[in-house]
């Protein structure tokens, strides 16, 4: 594990790193057991990366996106040291095909449209000048999202009662980001308080990201955490066992409506009938003035494999239909709160 140092008391893994000979990943199709980490050097390596799950969360898309963008500019620079705008035109291509590679977390779109921003507007002379204008744009990106992260810790912390048990939803952690993490940055912040709060977390089926990456990523910290399965939650909040929700973000509409992991919506149901606060924690990155409501927001829709095969079984019958949407949208009337970077606000005031 690379720690990276936060706060004198906070240290987060970091899973992605931009490198001189390429982008440092850490597996976290391998998580828990194996804590292995791959050095990409292509722009292709990293759309498989990024399909495959390799890296992933919202705000770490946006940076894989943006590392993905520098790799094809280094290696198409030396294709083309003699010719910018063959150069420029490569790197484009790359950038559109990265930007396609999962649909629904707008922070992919958001630094890739950064990344060719940078380009548009350069008015250098080499493919080497353009390589180190996009490697400084990619370094702030990931730099950026490591300051909101702490800055959300920081607002966050204030809505977390004494003593809270907090739910969590699939893994909006350091993984998932930077460093530090989105709603486990307000956990993080809010255990720095209070180290007397307890987490459960949610399996997050299908791909397990809760059982496997928030588990984990908690325990490293020795901060309480209880697995549950996602059918287990609204019983749970009925046994009057969870104080707070707080989730992560994909994708936030302007009038608050919210992409998130499979399964967000039910917590969000459930939490209203249970009279239970429900927050959102994502940094401006992840809102999409761009669309009015959620109704606009496309849902990723991934393989029946990820449903059918268990430990390498398929335990379902062979060729069994299955419905494998990776996101749902939370109304913004069920959420309590977003938590930015900015402060805290009702989803319904962020346009
Ligand atoms: O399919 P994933 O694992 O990329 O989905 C991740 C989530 O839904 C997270 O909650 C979201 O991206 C926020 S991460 C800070």
């Amino acid at each position: 594990m690379s720690p990276l140092t936060l706060t004198p008391s906070v240290q987060t893994v970091q899973s992605i790193q931009l490198e001189a000979n390429g982008v440092r990943l850490l597996d976290q199709v391998r998580l828990p057991h194996e804590v292995r980490y791959l050095t990409i050097t292509s722009a292709d390596e990293m759309r498989h990366a990024i399909t495959t799950m390799i890296v992933r969360g919202a705000p770490a898309l946006g940076i894989a996106g943006a590392f993905g963008v520098v790799l094809s500019a280094r290696a198409n620079a030396k294709a083309y040291a003699q010719n910018l705008p063959s150069c420029m035109l490569a790197v484009l291509v790359d950038a559109d095909l990265l930007a396609e590679t999962r649909p629904t977390a707008v922070n992919l779109q958001w630094a890739i449209n950064r990344m060719k921003a940078v380009m548009a507007d350069f008015d250098g002379e080499t493919s080497a000048e353009l390589v180190s204008m996009l490697e400084k744009e990619a370094q702030a990106i990931f730099d950026e999202d490591l300051a909101m992260c702490q800055a959300m810790g920081r607002h966050g912390r204030k809505i977390i009662p004494r003593g809270a048990r907090i739910l969590t939803h699939c893994n909006a952690g350091a993984l998932a980001t930077a460093g530090y993490g989105t709603a486990l940055g307000v956990i993080r912040a809010a255990f720095e308080d209070d180290n007397t709060l307890q987490v459960y977390a949610t399996e997050t089926r299908p791909r397990l990201q809760g059982a496997k990456l928030t588990v984990w990523e908690l325990q490293q910290e020795n901060i309480p955490v209880t697995l549950l399965t996602d059918s287990m939650a609204a019983w749970l909040m009925k046994q009057g066992l969870v104080d707070v929700v707080i989730v992560g973000a994909d994708r936030i509409a302007a009038n608050g409506d919210t992409a998130n992991k499979i399964g967000t919506y039910s917590l969000a149901l459930a939490a209203k009938a249970h009279e239970i606060p429900f927050y959102v924690v994502a940094p401006s990155s992840t809102i999409d003035l761009s669309i009015h409501s959620g109704e606009e927001i496309v849902i990723e829709n991934r393989h029946a494999d990820e449903l059918v095969w268990i430990h390498n079984h398929n335990i379902s019958p062979e060729g069994t239909p299955c419905y494998n949407p990776a996101f749902d949208v939370t109304p913004a009337e069920l959420i309590t709160g977003v938590i930015t970077e900015h402060g805290i606000q009702t989803a319904q005031s962020l346009s």
